[in-house]
C-alpha cells in the first residue's frame, strides 16, 4: 500500500515538474483581477469581462490554445506569472522600473494617470492639498507607490498623511462616502466609473502644485526570461493596435457591452 502511495506520490511529482503545476499545455492561463472596470470587470452571468480579457482571448488564440481566466487580488496576479502559475497577467498592470526586476512585459497597449477622488464638495486641487488626509489605494498598485513615496520622501512628507490599502479600489470608496478615509486614489477611468455609479462623489486628474502630472502605460507581464511568450503576446498587441481594434475595445466596454 505504501509502495503504491509513494508510486502515485513519485509521478505526480514529475508530472507537477514537467507541466510546471498550473498551466497545462492546452491552456493559455491569464491572471487579472476583475475590479478594474473597464480593463476587467465582473459582468453578466459573473463572469470576468473586460478590455484585457479580449486581448487575452486574442493571445489564447494565436497561442492555439483555450483561455483560463485566473480572478486573484491584484499583487496575486502579479505573483502568479513569476511563479510560473499563469503564462501571462493582464491587469491594466503598469510598467515601471521596479517590476521590470521580477516581470518582462510587452510592448504598452494603453496609456493612464492617476485620479484623485473626493466628496463632492471638496475644494482639493492638487495632490499637496491631501497634506494630512487618510488616502485610500488599490494594495499593490500605482496609486499605493506614488502616495508612499510621496508621504515619506515627497510632497507630502511630514504632513502626518495616512495611505490606507483596501483590496480594491471600490471599497476605498466605499469608505469615502463614510468619512473613513479622506480621499481615494486610482487609475482614471476607473476613478470615473466610481464616480459615476456613486453619488456624491468628484474626481479630478492627480496634479502637482506645480502643474506636473503622473503618466503610465499598460502592458502585459509574462515571467521573466519567458521571450516564447513575450514574442506572442507581442504580435497580437501589434495587430490589434495596428488594426485600431483596442481603441474599438474600449468603446465597446465604455459603453457597457460585455
Ligand atoms: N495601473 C495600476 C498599477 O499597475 C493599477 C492596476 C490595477 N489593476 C487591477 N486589475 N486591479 O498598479
Amino acid at each position: 500500500m505504501k509502495k503504491i502511495f509513494s508510486a502515485i506520490l513519485a509521478s505526480c511529482l514529475a508530472l507537477t515538474t514537467f507541466v510546471g503545476c498550473s498551466n497545462s499545455n492546452d491552456k493559455f492561463v491569464v491572471s487579472t483581477n476583475a475590479a478594474f472596470y473597464p480593463y476587467e470587470y465582473i459582468g453578466e452571468d459573473n463572469k470576468v469581462v473586460g478590455i484585457d480579457i479580449d486581448i487575452a482571448k486574442a493571445i489564447a488564440e494565436e497561442a492555439g490554445k483555450e483561455l483560463k481566466v485566473d480572478d486573484v487580488e491584484f499583487e496575486a496576479a502579479l505573483a502568479a506569472v513569476s511563479t510560473g502559475h499563469a503564462d501571462a497577467a493582464l491587469a491594466g498592470i503598469t510598467v515601471n522600473d521596479e517590476r521590470k526586476k521580477t516581470l518582462d512585459f510587452s510592448e504598452p497597449y494603453a496609456t493612464s494617470i492617476q485620479y484623485i477622488i473626493v466628496k463632492e464638495d471638496s475644494d482639493v486641487k492638487t495632490i499637496e492639498d491631501l497634506a494630512g488626509f487618510k488616502i485610500g489605494v488599490q494594495n499593490g498598485t500605482t496609486s499605493q507607490t506614488i502616495l508612499d513615496s510621496e508621504s515619506k520622501e515627497g510632497v507630502l512628507k511630514d504632513t502626518n498623511t495616512k495611505v490606507e490599502p483596501y483590496k480594491t479600489s471600490l471599497l476605498a470608496a466605499m469608505d469615502l462616502k463614510t468619512d473613513t478615509v479622506d480621499a481615494v486614489v486610482a487609475d482614471s477611468l476607473l476613478a470615473e466609473n466610481i464616480v459615476k455609479e456613486n453619488e456624491g462623489l468628484k474626481c479630478l486628474e492627480l496634479v502637482y502644485a506645480d502643474g506636473s502630472t503622473t503618466k503610465e502605460e499598460y502592458a502585459v507581464a509574462v515571467k521573466k526570461g519567458d521571450k516564447e511568450t513575450l514574442e506572442l503576446v507581442n504580435k497580437v498587441i501589434k495587430e490589434l493596435k495596428d488594426s485600431g481594434k483596442i481603441d474599438e475595445l474600449l468603446l465597446k466596454h465604455l459603453n457597457g457591452e460585455d
